[in-house]
């Protein structure tokens, strides 16, 4: 049962949904009518309140993706189908550190920390201090403590070699900080970039070609999911779907005496 400071997340008839924090005196108010935090807090999680025009809302326990969609932006997030996707990719597990880039308002992050657990660590680094401040406190106001935020262009951090169990870059450029970065990726394991254009993919393999980098292509995906709309004896696709999002680019790092092409010549 959700208490006083934690989040909850309404849904109303036409499924829209809404983040809130309790408070002792807190009250939400809309359109169709207000609740007290108190009436929230006795509805209990999955449980309902009826506003003061009389609207049924559902109270639900917020999931991970809820509060990445409704957290305040800085920066555009990650979209969850994507985060979730990328940790498969990284093949995270618990108790290792991820180096990420750019922060932007926290969203990959809490999907990457959740996967390393509280013994591992996500190292993100972003450049604008707006945005900075941004993630740092939706990540906090989550309650997670193992993501240290740095403020900084990755390209010119000071990194370890060979420290990190994974990379994810959601940056428009990810080839300017490569070269910085992968050293500090370990030799066999998986960088991930979240890219919303094929032309920057493509622009990708180019760069790490040109510029020799140890990190050779596995795949390209994008994440499609469609949902529908089941109300018996309703039940077809969604007329609205979330369309395209990004591409996500797998490469491993190579063993730095393998350099100079970015896809291998067997693949298609
Ligand atoms: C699309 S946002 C990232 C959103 C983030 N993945 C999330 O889920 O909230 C991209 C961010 O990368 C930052 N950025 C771009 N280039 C960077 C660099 N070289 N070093 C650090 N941050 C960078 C931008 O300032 C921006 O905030």
């Amino acid at each position: 049962m959700p208490g006083l400071g934690e989040w909850v997340v309404l849904v109303d008839s036409k499924g829209r949904r809404y983040l809130l924090r309790l408070e002792e005196s807190g009250r939400f108010d809309h359109t169709f009518g207000g609740v007290s935090h108190q009436q929230i807090l006795a509805a209990g999680y999955g449980g309902n309140v009826v506003t003061s025009k009389n609207a049924s809302l559902r109270v639900l326990r917020p999931s991970l993706e809820d509060y990445v969609l409704l957290m305040k932006r800085g920066a555009a997030v990650t979209y969850p189908k994507d985060a979730a996707a990328i940790v498969m990719m990284l093949d995270l597990a618990p108790g290792e550190r991820v180096l990420e880039a750019g922060s932007g308002s926290g969203g990959l992050a809490l999907f990457l920390a959740r996967a390393v657990g509280p013994a591992g660590k996500v190292v993100s680094y972003e450049k604008r201090p707006a945005f900075k401040a941004r993630a740092e406190e939706n990540v906090r106001a989550r309650g997670v403590t193992n993501v240290i935020f740095k403020e900084g262009d990755l390209a010119k951090a000071s990194l370890e070699p060979q420290s990190f169990d994974a990379l994810a870059l959601d940056l428009m450029e990810p080839w300017e900080v490569l070269e910085n970065a992968l050293p500090a990726l370990k030799t066999g394991r998986k960088l991930v970039c979240y890219l919303p254009n094929i032309t920057q993919v493509v622009h990708l393999l180019r760069e790490i070609g040109e510029r020799r980098l140890p990190a050779r292509k596995l795949r390209v995906i994008e994440v499609a999911h469609r949902e529908w709309d089941v109300r018996p004896p309703i039940a077809h696709p969604h007329f609205r779907q979330v369309g395209h999002t990004a591409f996500l680019a797998e490469f491993v790092k190579l063993p730095s005496g393998l350099r100079g092409k970015a896809v291998d010549d067997q693949q298609g």
